[in-house]
């Protein structure tokens, strides 16, 4: 099959790229490139620079490329400006899906797999999230996600397009150094940035009703990420008429107190961290149960909190060559 990837020339899109091709599957990027790097697009796939809102242009990309299925990952993504901006995040979102959705219906694409997010659970008030777990986003932007998800079933139900809707955990690492992220918005690159500043680690908040006070997440590595969506088009291609959503995560939790032990630990920075107020919306515990997308995907992350932590400083210190190395 042709894939259309939305957003492949960001941190997640470039990784799913390179796992559906690694899988033998033809890619096409469609990026906006406002935070996507054409250079994170291999050469030899296609890149067509263009917006979500764009109907025509994405109608064209997927008649010119025989496009027969679609993982769409672009989206803006930062819970605190969705908070500011909310009506940008809904028009980028819920109406630039809702415009891909109109092409990709006009068109033989028989697959489509949607990048949700575990903010459609806001503060689940439970060990284990499930897929059955009552969804009430905190932000705008898990509720663009969660919207996203009733668009993508609605036109699915609608028109026999099979869909699968993939709820990212806490996402890390990355397939090699050039690949990694390049935002600052996240945990682990927050706490490289403050070591490599010769500053404190910041822990926004230390009293959590959890084990040591810091609050739990379940992190994934974006390789196994990228490889749960090859299973996910996979089984879609399987079962026509599919309509799956899923968490994608790892079903362990790990304190921000123990990711920031193990950031030291990996970095060679030996600089404890300081608990600061908490951060406004944080909930406690948000932790995957990664079942259904076993049973449905045969799918199950390999890599460890270990391996996402080493992988994301290779990255780093390659942006940042004076990082002194552990
Ligand atoms: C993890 C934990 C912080 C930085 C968000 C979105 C979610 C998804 C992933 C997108 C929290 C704590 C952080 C620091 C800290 N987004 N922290 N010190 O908030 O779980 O999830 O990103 O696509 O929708 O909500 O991730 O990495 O920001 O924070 O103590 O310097 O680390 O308070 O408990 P979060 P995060």
């Amino acid at each position: 099959m042709t894939w259309l990837i939305t957003g492949g020339a960001g941190y997640i899109g470039a990784h799913v790229v390179r796992a559906l091709r690694a899988a033998g599957e033809r890619a096409v990027v469609y990026d906006d490139l406002s935070t996507g790097i054409a250079d994170r697009v291999p050469s030899d796939v296609p890149l067509v620079v263009g917006s979500t809102l764009d109907g025509e242009l994405l109608a064209r990309t997927l008649a010119d490329h025989t496009v027969t299925g679609v993982v769409h990952l672009a989206a803006k993504k930062q819970v605190g400006e969705s908070v500011e901006r909310p009506l940008h995040y809904y028009r980028e979102n819920v109406e630039g899906l809702r415009v891909l959705l109109e092409a990709v219906t006009a068109a033989p694409v028989t697959a489509f797999v949607l990048s949700s997010s575990a903010a459609v659970y806001g503060m689940p008030d439970v060990d284990l999230v499930t897929e059955e777990t009552p969804c009430a986003p905190m932000s705008p932007y898990g509720e663009t996600k969660l919207a996203g998800e009733w668009l993508v079933r609605a036109a699915g139900r609608a028109t026999g397009l099979s869909t699968a809707s993939l709820r990212y955990f806490n996402v890390a690492g990355a397939a090699s150094p050039e690949l990694a992220d390049t935002g600052v918005f996240n945990l682990v690159p927050m706490v490289f940035e403050k070591l490599t500043e010769d500053a404190a680690p910041r822990v926004f908040g230390d009293d959590y009703p959890t084990p040591d006070g810091t609050c739990v997440r379940d992190y994934i590595h974006v390789v196994d990420l990228a490889e749960a969506h090859v299973a996910a088009a996979r089984a879609l291609q399987a079962s026509p008429g599919t309509d799956l959503t899923l968490n994608i995560g790892r079903g362990e939790g790990v304190s921000v107190r123990e990711m920031i032990d193990r950031i030291t630990a990996i970095t060679g920075y030996d600089r404890p961290p300081v608990t600061t107020a908490r951060r406004p919306g944080d909930p406690a515990r948000v932790v995957a149960s990664a079942d259904r997308a076993a049973a449905e995907l045969g799918w199950k992350a390999r890599h460890d909190v270990t391996d996402m932590i080493t992988s994301a400083w290779a990255g780093w210190t390659r942006r940042h060559p004076d990082a002194r190395r552990g």
